[in-house]
């Protein structure tokens, strides 16, 4: 099993993406941390991976408050003596045009996504030091590199991952911590639900792959990361977008 004896930390894992992660990670031996903004979400995705035979544990916790992801992490450390791995997957969109959009929506989605990414990341670095090493993996977007219209607060939030991505691999890179992001392209779940069938089918029509992607597929691109395999990977945005942009 890839990831036996490690501790992983995922966020955003009631549904779609966070739930694949922590499925796959479970699957692949880790202990894992479950948490979303709702607690009983999140309670039966780690019962229903518990069940499965994994050891999964949760937490309500919503990432953009600073205490309570300072929680999350002192709960991990209680529950399971140390973290290895951090999935920043938890987000929002907001979608609206940019001359439209009101400023708490440009403040909730840069507060989650960054914002509470940033908080997640700098909870882990202090123990990931201590026990020489740890993965940090950040869910960015393709849509923090190629723009959309229709998402500028999102679109800065995921660009602005990227770059606090790069910077932290710099940082913490001779202490054995890796530091990456995954872009993934159009993946079927709740968030992409919202988008009418007509934009769907024009998104569809520009991916080589000649199908939308799975949170399975980002999962499997998570796990190869969160690896021991992937030691000398870090600083890096890794497309999942079956070909989408190139
Ligand atoms: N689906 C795509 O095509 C796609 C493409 C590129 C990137 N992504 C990124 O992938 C990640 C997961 O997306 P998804 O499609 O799986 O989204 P989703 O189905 O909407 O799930 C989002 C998850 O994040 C949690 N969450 C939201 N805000 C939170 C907060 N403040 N604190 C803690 N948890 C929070 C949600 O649970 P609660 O509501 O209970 O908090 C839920 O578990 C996001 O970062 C998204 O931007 C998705």
């Amino acid at each position: 099993m890839t990831l036996k004896d490690k501790v992983a930390i995922v966020t955003g894992a009631s549904r779609g993406i966070g739930e694949a992660i922590a499925r796959k990670f479970c699957q692949e031996g880790a202990s894992v941390m479950l948490c979303s903004r709702s607690a009983e979400g999140v309670a039966a995705i780690a019962e229903s991976l518990s069940g499965e035979g994994g050891n999964a544990k949760s937490t309500q916790a919503d990432i953009s408050n600073k205490a309570d992801v300072e929680a999350l992490v002192d709960l991990t450390l209680q529950e399971f003596d140390r973290v290895d791995i951090l999935v920043n997957n938890a987000g929002i969109t907001r979608d609206t045009l940019f001359m439209r959009m009101k400023d708490e929506d440009w403040d909730a989605v840069i507060q989650t996504n960054l914002t509470g990414t940033a908080y997640c990341m700098r909870a882990v670095t202090r123990p990931m030091m201590r026990q020489r090493g740890g993965r940090i993996i950040n869910i960015s977007s393709v849509i923090g590199i190629v723009g959309n219209a229709g998402q500028a607060n999102y679109a800065a939030s995921k660009a602005g991952i990227i770059g606090l991505t790069k910077s932290v691999a710099k940082e913490v890179g001779s202490r054995g911590i890796t530091v990456n992001a995954i872009t993934p392209g159009f993946i079927t779940t709740e968030m992409t639900e919202k988008i009418s069938e007509a934009d769907q089918q024009k998104m569809l029509e520009m991916i080589p792959a000649g199908s939308f992607g799975t949170p399975e597929d980002v999962a499997e691109t998570a796990l190869f990361l969160a690896s021991d395999t992937a030691r000398y990977i870090t600083g890096q945005a890794v497309q999942v977008d079956g070909g989408m942009f190139m």
